[in-house]
């Protein structure tokens, strides 16, 4: 039988909610270099850029809404009795977790947090943000001042829950991938990570993507329509995949 639900979201998620997605055809993110605003390398040239950036980010997350696609997530969470249903998401906003889904793994960061940064002698801890976050600030763990930064994962560093992720994959018995290209690893390997142990693979897109040779099926179209109905018949047939496709 079914249990386990192993869910990989990318941007294409929220895409519907009015968050950009990353992969636009000017190759910049949010009219920004992603050499600027999204690697460590950024950061030591131009901290208040990459401060302010995430600042803009943060504050624009009041103005979106979570889309029917997180919502058919949440719902398949709360309704689904035969296992888990986890959600990695690549996302750094707070849309699933407004939609109601419980089970979430970041492994990208968020953007309503912070950390302090060991690198530049910060201790490590990490601590919720709600609003700008300013070069005065200290941290509330180690009382330093400077060393708090965005917790996002920047290109070049390891993203964050690798270990509960291939525990997860490991004991999962389906694996839906919905609004991510495929192109940026370790995410884009996951679906062959799913394929080495047999389950059935699923992406949402609304085409296909990188890794689309790896899926057993793809539904294509927007995931805001798409999933809702697919959710919805996920429920109905008690994860019977030979009803489903
Ligand atoms: N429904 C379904 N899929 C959609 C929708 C939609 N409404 N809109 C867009 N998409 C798809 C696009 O076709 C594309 O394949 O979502 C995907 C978005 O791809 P990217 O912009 O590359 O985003 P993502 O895969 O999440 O990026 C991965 O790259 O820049 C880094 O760390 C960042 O987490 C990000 C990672």
């Amino acid at each position: 039988m079914l249990k386990n639900i192993v869910i990989l979201t990318g941007a294409g998620i929220s895409a519907e909610s009015g968050i950009p997605v990353f992969r636009s055809e000017t190759g910049l993110w949010e009219n920004h270099n992603v050499d600027d605003v999204a690697t460590p390398e950024g950061y030591e040239r131009d901290p208040d850029l990459v401060r302010n950036f995430y600042n803009t980010l943060r504050s624009n997350l009041k103005k979106v809404e979570p889309n029917p696609a997180h919502k058919a997530l949440a719902k398949l969470e709360e309704n689904w009795k035969n296992g888990t249903v986890t959600v990695i998401t690549q996302n750094i906003d707070d849309l699933h977790e407004r939609a109601g889904s419980k089970n979430i793994l970041h492994m990208h960061g968020e953007l309503l947090k912070q950390s302090c940064y060991v690198l530049h002698g910060g201790c490590g801890d990490v601590f919720e943000i709600h609003t700008d976050q300013k070069p005065t600030d200290c941290c509330p763990h180690c009382g330093k001042m400077g060393t708090l930064r965005p917790h996002i994962v920047w290109f070049g560093e390891m993203p964050l829950y690798m270990d509960e992720i291939a525990q997860i994959l490991s004991e999962g018995d389906l694996f839906i991938s919905i609004g991510t290209s495929g192109v940026v690893y370790p995410a884009a390997g996951f679906v062959s990570t799913a394929h080495r142990y047999n389950i059935p693979t699923v992406e949402f897109n609304l085409e296909p993507s990188a890794t689309k040779g790896f899926f057993d099926y793809g539904i294509y179209g927007k995931a805001g329509t798409t999933l809702p109905k697919f959710v919805d018949r996920l429920l109905e047939c008690n994860g019977d995949l030979n009803q489903l496709f």
